[in-house]
């Protein structure tokens, strides 16, 4: 191809970068992608075929590929990689080009790195691109932040690549700045939250209740007809089915029980408690991946320290059911929790964002996609400026209608020594929250008993201290 026929470059071509660039081509855009590894341009050329797509490991070349002004997207790694390919790529770049990072960077380094482009002329777009490898080639959601004139000039792109749910795509402006990495970083701490629950359902059902995997693969897929209905619920009934190639076993028994996590997760609890936003759920599953990372302490642990037996003596088909209602109550909770704090940062940081269209595209194309989705939607579209989904009066009803069943399950935990953090947070957070008083009066007290750190009453205005001991 000529010089300048390509409209958008990508840098990476990694699995995600390698099938975002596909899809773009599938849509009759011409696009070219650039690896510094020759190998992974040279898949990219064979996996193109006729498509108009460049592939090069020659960085100029690449750029002169380019029309101008050019949009350029990044799919590397977070942290300092992104760094290193804005310095390669910026002395090749002018005034009025896009730059865009699709990877998972921490927000405020968007931040950082938009101001410092913005000196040379350049846009800069920080794009949360959810939905994996599968997602990227077919469909991707996405959530797109910086300046907004920049975004008009993919968006045409975006909206043709991105998922679709009812001819409605799932890509939206989410505001200036780093918007669209917030709410993807956001995303990830609901799906941290959500994956943990699933895995303590899971934990009661194969210690609790003794089921096998075919029986936990048929409670999933027909969780996933239901309420429940979702992605991550979808998965995890396939995940049971799979076998290990080398045992003949289910894969799933042989995978070590060691979570790993990149920091998306982490970063939600961090940046929500720095906003005072509670968010029980999402940070239970973040600890929870670290305690599974200590193997070795948890098998001695095991062995020093004994326990009920795990055995759940009840009806398994009453309590598979409980455990389902319990599981649609606590998945309500997270995404409460998580949209609750995107909510604060939307106002703490002047994204502007509309917490209906962060709803509407995560309908489809990202990991937490899910029926629940829809209703979530339909609470902002209620009422925009809903400080928290409990209080959206259908949602709301369909949390409190499943308490007692949320109370059994951490109850069940509880006596049979499964752990069950998730379901204890969610449930912890919703009697919190519906609760008109708390024992924080107690709190206040000692803290103006030990450090004459003052308090305020109930029936006068003003800040007092007390002298507490006694003389
Ligand atoms: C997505 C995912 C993805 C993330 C993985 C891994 O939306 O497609 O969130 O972006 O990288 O889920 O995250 P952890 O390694 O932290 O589990």
């Amino acid at each position: 191809m000529s010089e300048g026929a390509y409209h958008l470059g990508m840098v990476g071509l990694g699995t995600m970068g390698r099938n975002l660039l596909l899809n773009m081509a599938d849509h009759g855009v011409p696009v070219a992608g650039y690896d510094k590894d020759d190998a992974r341009a040279r898949t990219l050329a064979a996996e193109a075929g006729q498509r108009r797509v460049g592939a090069t490991s020659r960085l100029e070349e690449f750029v002169g590929w380019l029309r101008a002004p050019r949009a350029v997207m990044m799919l590397v790694p977070a942290g300092p990689i992104v760094d290193s390919v804005i310095a390669d790529l910026l002395p090749h770049l002018q005034r009025g080009d896009v730059l865009i990072d699709g990877g998972n960077s921490f927000f405020k380094d968007t931040d950082v790195r938009s101001r410092m482009l913005a000196q040379h002329g350049v846009h800069y777009l920080g794009v949360g691109v959810s939905g994996g490898e599968y997602g990227a080639r077919y469909g991707p959601s996405m959530m797109p932040g910086g300046p907004a004139e920049a975004y008009e000039r993919v968006r045409p792109l975006f909206e043709a690549v991105a998922a679709q749910v009812g001819g409605d795509p799932c890509v939206a402006y989410m505001g200036p700045g780093s918007a669209g990495h917030y709410v993807k970083m956001v995303h990830n701490g609901i799906e941290y939250g959500l994956m943990q629950l699933i895995a303590e359902a899971y934990d009661l059902m194969k210690r609790g209740l003794g089921m096998n995997e075919d029986e936990l693969h048929d409670v999933f897929a027909r969780w996933n007809t239901g309420d429940l209905a979702g992605y991550l619920i979808e998965i995890t009934a396939e995940i049971f089915l799979k076998v290990d190639d080398r045992t003949g076993k289910r894969l799933v028994n042989v995978i070590l029980d060691a979570a790993k996590q990149k920091g998306t997760g982490m970063w939600t609890s961090q940046n929500a408690m720095d906003l005072h936003v509670p968010l029980p759920v999402i940070d239970m599953a973040v600890a929870m991946r670290d305690l599974s990372g200590l193997e070795a302490e948890r098998s001695a642990a095991s062995r020093a320290i004994p326990g009920p037996p795990t055995a759940i003596a009840a009806d398994r088909g009453p309590l598979v059911a409980t455990l389902a209602r319990a599981l649609y109550a606590a998945m309500l909770l997270t995404y409460a929790q998580g949209l609750a704090v995107l909510g604060r940062a939307v106002a703490a940081y002047g994204y502007g964002t509309r917490l209906e269209d962060v709803a509407r595209i995560w309908r489809g194309g990202c990991i937490i996609r899910a029926a629940a989705l829809e209703r979530i939607r339909a609470a902002y579209r209620a009422r925009a400026d809903l400080p928290n989904l409990m209080l959206d009066p259908p949602l709301g009803a369909a949390v409190a209608e499943r308490a007692g069943d949320l109370r059994t399950i951490v109850g069940a935990g509880a006596q049979s020594g499964i752990p069950v953090p998730a379901f204890a947070a969610a449930l912890a957070y919703l009697d919190a929250y519906r609760s008109a008083s708390l024992p924080a009066n107690l709190i206040q007290a000692q803290r103006d008993y030990f450090g004459a750190h003052t308090y305020e009453r109930v029936d006068e205005r003003g800040v007092f201290h007390t002298e507490w001991r006694r003389a």
